[in-house]
């Protein structure tokens, strides 16, 4: 059963059902803060969830192509629902699928994940798949975000990639350590919440230029 939500700020209405992910304090860190390089043509969102942030990016880019993906297929069922929903015009592909596992000569100015990022407890394994999904990250809870950084380098996609760590899963002078000659990787903004710390950062990878 979906609920039905309006989300002013954005200019985005969402049908949602509890399998998929409410937009939460992450969702809104990068809402607020992600911005597209100019000329950007492509922008692929893995695990989009209810496609919120696809669709703030989509209305505030008409000239963009999306490419949004989530490993849950109830997830891509509500994203194609909301997109129909918010009247967009942009081409918009949504996709289920693990990762970039589907894709083969795909080349996205930007990638973008909100992943889950929680380390795992003792009762992570009774969670349902869904809630997994959407928040166990691994033992550490960052393992799941660097594993997509380690498949983006192995394909040679130049790229700049937005993605979220916790102060719960990541320590943020662990930054520096995302760089090498061929990725810079910097802490765009940091949010304080009750329990923990969202990090939103970004890697420059290959030989994107930001402009
Ligand atoms: C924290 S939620 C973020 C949802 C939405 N992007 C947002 O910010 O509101 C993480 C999303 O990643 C999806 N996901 C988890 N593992 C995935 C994987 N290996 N490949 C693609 N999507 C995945 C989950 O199903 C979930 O929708």
């Amino acid at each position: 059963m979906e609920e039905y939500h309006v989300f002013p700020k954005y200019d985005v209405k969402l049908r949602l059902p509890k399998e998929v992910y409410f937009p939460s304090d992450d969702s809104f860190l990068m809402l607020d803060n992600i911005e597209l390089p100019s000329n950007s043509k492509i922008v692929m969102e893995i695990g989009g969830g209810s496609g919120i942030i696809s669709i703030y990016l989509a209305k505030k880019h008409p000239e963009v192509n999306f490419i949004v993906t989530d490993i849950s297929y109830q997830a891509t069922e509500t994203i194609l629902l909301n997109h129909r929903l918010n009247n967009l015009c942009n081409p918009f592909d949504i996709i289920c699928t693990n990762k970039l596992q589907s894709f083969h000569k795909v080349s996205p100015d930007v990638i973008i994940w909100n992943p889950p990022y929680l380390p795992s407890d003792a009762t992570s394994d009774t969670l349902p798949a869904f809630e997994k999904n959407m928040f166990i990250g691994g033992r550490k809870g960052s393992e799941e975000a660097y594993d997509l950084i380690a498949k983006i380098s192995e394909s040679n996609i130049s790229t700049v990639f937005y993605t979220i760590f916790s102060s719960l899963g990541w320590n943020k002078i662990l930054v520096s350590q995302l760089e090498n000659e061929s990725c810079k990787a910097e802490i765009v903004k940091e949010t304080k919440l009750f329990f923990e710390e969202l990090y939103l950062v970004r890697i420059i990878i290959g030989d994107k230029n930001v402009k």
